[in-house]
């Protein structure tokens, strides 16, 4: 399972300030295929994307990527992150930003142009950062992620503030990048991206509480659209918590955590 597996997490636990974000989660998911990660604000969906990428401090487990431990050196010019929010200068125009980046990880000439074109940023290439509109920053850090034409490409609400059609250009492309073979984790709390992706990791506290298809989803929950079949879920997990609360105390207090 290892070889097709993009990324193999078993019992990762994090801890953030006094916060336990992670008590211990497994999780695989699989190459060349778009995955969303989906679960209200706070349950955990940067966090586990950071950990995936090698940036967060865990506190037990494994997470592998690529056959790698998370962060590895050699995954460096193989996986991009792009941040909620957005790690770009603002004080730099956006070709200089994507210019900089392309050469650190030795991008070929041409990807600068190529990445402008795919984020619909040709025509404010010239422009500073810190003077575009909300969306264009977005689409900035969104072609952050793309630069070098990375094998595992993960994206931190790539969509939030743009509007409906250009979030379908995105999803567009996010589809053109798997079918040319590149494994995409893209987050998001909008449900209806969901039905875009072919697997769903749908999140809640700090647990995965479906591991599913868009689908699967709908079929199992009997629900019509994807919004009303998370918050099945959500009830469907309620339910469950009392049972599973005194075990996983527990299972905590025997790990000794
Ligand atoms: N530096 C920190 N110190 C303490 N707690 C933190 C820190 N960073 C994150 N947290 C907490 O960890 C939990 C998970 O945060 P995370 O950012 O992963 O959520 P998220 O699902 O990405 O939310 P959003 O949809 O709002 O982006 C939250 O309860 C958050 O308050
Ligand atoms: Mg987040």
């Amino acid at each position: 399972m290892a070889g097709g597996a993009a990324v193999e997490i078993e019992g990762l636990r994090v801890r953030r300030g006094r916060t336990e974000v992670f008590g211990g989660i497994d999780l695989t998911i699989p190459r060349g295929r778009i995955t969303g990660l989906l679960g209200p604000s706070g349950c955990g969906k940067t966090t586990l994307l950071r950990a995936i990428v090698g940036v967060q401090r865990v506190d037990g487990g494994t997470v592998t990527v690529l056959g790698q431990p998370a962060g590895a050196r050699p995954l460096r010019h193989r996986v991009a992150y792009g941040t909620q929010g957005g790690a770009v200068y603002g004080d730099l125009t956006v070709r200089q930003n994507l210019g900089y980046l392309g050469a650190v990880l030795g991008a070929p000439k041409g990807d600068v142009d190529r990445v402008l074109d795919e984020v619909g940023l040709r025509d404010q290439a010239g422009q500073r950062v810190d003077s575009l509109s909300g969306g264009q920053a977005t689409r900035v850090s969104l072609g952050m992620a793309l630069v070098g034409s990375p094998d595992l490409i993960v994206l931190d609400e790539p969509t939030v503030g743009l509007d409906p059609v250009l979030r379908v250009e995105l999803w567009d492309l996010f589809r053109g990048l798997s079918e040319r073979g590149a494994t995409l984790i893209v987050s998001s709390h909008v449900m209806d991206e969901a039905l875009r992706c072919d697997r769903l990791l749908l999140m809640r506290s700090g647990r995965i509480i479906a591991d599913t298809t868009p689908t699967a989803l709908l079929q199992d929950t009997g629900a019509e659209d994807p919004d009303a079949a998370f918050l099945a879920l959500i009830r469907r997990d309620s339910r469950d918590a009392e049972a599973r609360r005194p075990t996983t105390r527990r299972a905590r207090r025997e790990a000794g955590a």
